[in-house]
């Protein structure tokens, strides 16, 4: 991801027992995991090995991390017990058959492209695969994440176990049923990007009432997650943590009816939902 951090270098832990793991595609997202599996030091960065489409974005990769990153697949996997995939999902298919052979059968596969099912990853590999589906968001490189997790059918409750705790070193971790992925994605892991058009958008009306930029978008971030981590920790409705800001007749109540007025609520459902319906067809490379 395009943003500054420090570079990771893990010590010698390696709390799962995990020998090796091959990181398919470091992008957007597969840089992210890297990055706060490292931080979490669950697992050492020499166990770690990672591919990209790129020889000089390895290097990169190489030198900021600590691990072995390089442009083939098959060398990666060979070996690994545990094969992390953050390939786009129209790359899956053609990752699973050039891998096929050199896949430990015994490898556990945690997948975290959006649209593509455990059951399509099983039939590929033709094998009875411990394949495991997760969809993380971007939070994950500082480990302020939100992870959900289905099994699929030849995976055991162990393996479930083992994902969900290193998902959980990157922030949080839920089990769910694989039906709930498209919506899952066109909720936590699309939704990101909604929220920081908010935090943008409500900076732009502090700057339009005077405030200097950097303050404007300091104050919108931070009373963005402090009111998430209050709905989190509390466990209240939000609703009511909303009434309870909304004194009668003050001014609050005057910025919410703008926000009814503008359609926000139906807005943000319709995002999500539009997006969930894309997630479906992202594995078929469909356009449209
Ligand atoms: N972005 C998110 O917020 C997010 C959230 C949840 C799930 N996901 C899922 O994560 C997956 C990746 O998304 P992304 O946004 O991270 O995409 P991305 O930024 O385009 O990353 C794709 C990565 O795959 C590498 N790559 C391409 N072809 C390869 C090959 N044949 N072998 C090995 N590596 C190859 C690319 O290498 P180069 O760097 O050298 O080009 C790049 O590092 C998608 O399936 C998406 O659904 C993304």
């Amino acid at each position: 991801m395009a943003v500054s951090r420090r570079p990771v270098r893990a010590g010698n832990e390696n709390q799962l027992g995990i020998k090796k793991v091959a990181l398919i595609g470091a992008g957007k997202l597969g840089e992210g995991l890297l990055s706060g599996l490292l931080q979490s030091r669950m697992i050492p960065a020499s166990h770690v090995e990672v591919t990209v489409a790129h020889a000089e974005r390895a290097e990169a990769l190489a030198e900021k991390y600590g691990v072995k990153a390089h442009t083939s697949n098959a060398r990666a996997v060979a070996g690994a017990d545990l094969v992390i995939l953050a390939l786009k999902p129209q790359q899956v298919k053609g990752f699973l058959r050039e891998v096929r052979s050199k896949l430990r059968r015994d490898a556990l596969l945690i997948s975290a492209a959006a649209s593509v099912t455990t059951s399509l990853i099983e039939r590929q590999l033709g094998h009875p695969a411990r394949v495991i589906r997760a969809m993380p968001n971007t939070p994950c490189l500082i480990r302020q994440g939100m992870t959900s997790l289905a099994r699929g059918q030849h995976a055991t409750p162990e393996d479930v176990d083992l994902a969900r705790q290193i998902f959980s070193s990157m922030g949080r971790a839920v089990v769910v049923d694989e039906k709930h992925m498209d919506a899952i994605t066109g909720l936590s892991a699309s939704g990101p990007a909604y929220v920081y058009m908010i935090i943008e958008s409500l900076a732009e009306g502090g700057v339009k009432m005077g405030l200097p930029r950097e303050l404007s978008t300091e104050l919108s971030a931070q009373t963005l997650l402090g009111a998430a981590a209050l709905v989190l920790e509390t466990g209240e409705h939000p609703a009511k943590l909303k009434d309870i800001v909304t004194t009668p007749a003050g001014c609050t109540i005057d910025g919410l009816l703008e926000l009814e007025e503008g359609g926000l609520r139906v807005t943000l459902i319709k995002a999500v939902v539009r997006a969930a319906q894309r997630a479906k067809q992202l594995v078929e490379g469909q356009n449209s």
